[in-house]
């Protein structure tokens, strides 16, 4: 039987400590390995965590302070970190085949290295962190195996502030909440359950057949508690929702909405952080990996009120996400200001080069996958070459939903098909939810280090079977 909703309280995962810093940076230390909690009332499940967390500790992070996580990796299997949405040279960037191995791993686990840059036992990753304040998230990234790893508990938050953001009166402290959403099914003794094909997550990727499209649970998580309750003051909190997922999308919606209110959503952030300006919405949607940040005013509701965060894309159990109960009015001296931060549109006609890319189900030597133009994932050749400092406009085509994500650059969304931008394509992204039979084009800037990056289907299951390419930036 599932838990009851609404009967335990939200948690919100910790700060990690730097371990030590200079005047310009902080040094992390970060170890992976099994842990098991509580998730369900009752009986113990066995986790893969940072520092044996789910969700791994928060890193708080500053733009321009250079930030370094030494990672242990303490788990029975190879392991990749990639912080999703950093702008990070390409050897710190967790390419799928640069393995950290487990620190008791024998010669033979090399192998599975397919050439990457392997370290043994742990790996130190450097992030220049100049980058806009933006709400990133940390995740395992190993090849053919993310998302049994992630499903497993290995995500967390990396935000990043700036003084800019600082400056402006948002709710801040305890009325910024980071909320991670997803979903997990769970055997009855409490155990995670996911149908890998191969139990070991070693030599066969993928799933079942049944489940080819995408995993989904039906127990719905919030920072890792089921359908919990969180007590607000009737006052602004700025909420920051992950969705991390690994096929799940989410529509939410209050129920009910603030009396008189029909959009209670405020965007102030997307993946790349702060919108120009406030986007208001009645409800909100979110594709695996993507990002949204908005104001809530509880203020439209009375104390002693309790609110529901619904998922309209739900059934039965996955409708529910969490209560919000409205416990007393306090002072509020925060606002939503007019004008955010400022963004550069991209102009279309700076791009030198348009590009097609085709995201698609189909056989590969009589087995089913998902390709990227026709082509399974290989380290050993690019989707595209783009020139460093290029600007490029692509054309992304699906058949399925495909949350579309690309590596070190933030992208602007030029339009779907013959529309403009959806409502909740503005500002700067790094994941876009493609829709079936739909054409979206994007537009980006390749800043950054020479080298490979990848990019690939983030619905997770699609990416371990295949839907992932690389791009080398030259
Ligand atoms: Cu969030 Cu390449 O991943
Ligand atoms: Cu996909």
């Amino acid at each position: 039987p599932l838990p009851e909703a609404f009967r335990t309280p939200l948690t919100l995962p910790p700060v990690l400590q730097p371990v030590s810093s200079t005047t310009t940076g902080d040094v992390y230390e970060i170890t992976q390995k099994v842990a098991t909690a509580e998730i369900l009332d009752g009986v113990k499940t066995q986790l893969w965590g940072y520092d044996g967390l789910v969700p791994g500790p928060t890193l708080m992070t500053r733009r321009g302070r250079r930030v370094t996580v030494r990672h242990r990796n303490a788990l029975p299997v190879p392991t990749v970190v990639h912080l999703h949405g950093g702008h990070t040279p390409p050897e710190h960037d967790g390419y799928p085949t640069d393995l950290i191995l487990p620190v008791d791993a024998d010669d033979a686990t090399t192998e599975h290295g397919h050439g990457g840059r392997v370290s043994h036992g742990e790996r130190v990753y450097e992030y220049d962190n100049d980058q806009r304040a933006a709400t990133l998230w940390y995740h395992d990234h190993r090849m053919d195996f993310t998302g049994p790893a992630v499903w497993r508990g290995l995500a967390g938050l990396h935000i990043v502030t700036d003084d800019e953001e600082q400056a402006l009166p948002l709710p801040d402290g305890d009325r910024d909440l980071p909320l991670v959403l997803m979903d997990r099914s769970f055997e009855a003794d409490g155990s995670l359950a996911y149908p890998s094909v191969d139990e070991t997550l070693t030599t066969t990727p993928g799933v079942s057949e049944p489940y080819e499209a995408g995993v989904l649970g039906d127990v719905i998580l919030v920072n890792w508690t089921p359908w919990p309750f969180y007590e607000v003051d009737a006052v602004r909190y700025r909420l920051r929702f992950l969705n991390a997922s690994n096929a799940r999308r989410f529509r939410l919606r209050l129920d009910p909405a603030p009396d008189g209110v029909t959009e209670p959503f405020v965007q102030i952030a997307s993946d790349g952080g702060l919108l120009a300006a406030p986007i208001a919405h009645p409800h909100l949607d979110l594709a695996s990996a993507e990002r949204q940040e908005v104001v809530v005013d509880f203020s439209g509701y009375r104390a002693g009120q309790r609110v529901r965060l619904v998922n309209e894309f739900g059934g039965g159990s996955t409708r529910r996400v969490m209560e919000f109960r409205v416990t007393r009015t306090a002072s509020d001296d925060s606002t939503v200001p007019d004008s955010l931060s400022t963004v550069e549109p991209l102009d279309p006609a700076a791009a030198t080069v348009e590009r097609d890319m085709v995201f698609r189900s189909q056989a590969i030597d009589g087995q089913r996958g998902w390709t990227i133009n026709g082509e399974p994932f290989s380290v050993d050749s690019a989707h595209a070459a783009p020139k460093q400092g290029a600007v490029e406009i692509w054309h992304l085509y699906g058949d399925f939903h495909h949350p579309i994500h690309l590596h070190l650059v933030h992208f602007q969304v030029l339009g779907r098909g013959t529309k403009r931008p959806g409502r909740f394509d503005h500002g700067w992204k790094d994941t876009l939810d493609l829709r079936p039979a739909e054409q979206a084009r994007i537009i980006a800037r390749f800043d950054g280090p020479k080298g490979t990056y990848v990019f690939h289907c983030h619905n997770l299951e699609h990416e371990d079977m295949m839907m992932m390419g690389n791009f080398e930036v030259t």
